[in-house]
């Protein structure tokens, strides 16, 4: 019923010769993959040239940010409409680096959303915990707080086209993955925060991804997991072997 997604997030890595050479590898590595989907997501240079490096593969092309604003006087800034005419076919949206060096708030989080939505990308909303906040028992209070604010007026036609990542921030990059358990049991209350807001039907179809330190050994058990729907890769996607392996998961 929800098709899985394995997304990888390269960060700021990669020259564009690099990204060139990984193109053709990992098109080469996942030629008839079936049942799930594919998505990498470059710095924004490298938008368009791998748009259409990966033409004939099923790997699609994100974005790791996007601005508000369609157009207008903001150096620096790129739109999701700019986006959507490269190829782009998702962007994520509040990564915690971008909350943390960037001041990304809740509210610029809803305003990208929407601004996503109206261009035609697939928002992949970024939540989480901090250690702190983990160790304060304030996670679920933490994560509601962003699915609240973040998905504030959003349509119930729209809320299928969401697509959630829950990364706990004490995880990413780190080597430290949440448990399947630890992870599974976040999911769940994400889901039914979902239910809240747009209702149980339309919950059960958005698709919910774990990121923080996934791994080739540890996917297949997270993946395991009933509202585990796919993965946000970070390190492990840099390398095409090791992104093919999380992609081919078991299970
Ligand atoms: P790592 O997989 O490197 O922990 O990064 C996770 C992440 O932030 C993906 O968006």
């Amino acid at each position: 019923m929800r098709r899985p997604l394995i997304a990888g997030n390269w960060k700021m890595f990669k020259t564009a010769e690099e990204a060139h050479v990984y193109a053709e590898e990992l098109s080469r590595r996942v030629s008839g993959v079936e049942n799930r989907e594919i998505l990498v997501c470059p710095p924004s240079v490298y938008i368009h040239p791998l748009v259409r490096a990966f033409a004939d593969s099923p790997v699609m092309i994100g974005a790791q940010n996007v601005f508000w604003e369609d157009e207008g006087a903001y150096t620096g800034e790129v739109s999701a409409p700019m986006l959507r005419s490269l190829g782009a076919r998702f962007c994520l949206i509040g990564h915690s680096e971008r909350r943390q060096y960037f001041l990304e708030t809740d509210a610029t989080v809803n305003q990208r959303l929407k601004a996503s939505l109206k261009a035609g990308l697939t928002p992949i909303v970024c939540v989480g915990e901090t250690l702190k906040e983990r160790q304060d028992n304030t996670t679920i209070e933490r994560v509601s707080s962003q699915l609240t604010n973040g998905l504030k007026d959003v349509s119930t036609d729209d809320a299928s086209r969401i697509v959630i990542a829950y990364e706990p921030v004490w995880a990413i990059g780190t080597g430290k993955t949440a448990t399947p358990e630890i992870a599974q049991e976040v999911h769940g209350v994400i889901r039914s925060l979902l239910a809240g807001i747009f209702g149980a039907e339309r919950a059960g179809l958005i698709r919910i991804l774990y990121g923080g330190s996934v791994k080739p050994d540890n996917i297949d058990v997270l993946m395991a997991k009933e509202d585990i729907d796919g993965a946000l890769v970070g390190g492990a996607s840099l390398d095409a072997a090791s992104f093919e392996r999380i992609i081919r998961y078991r299970g």
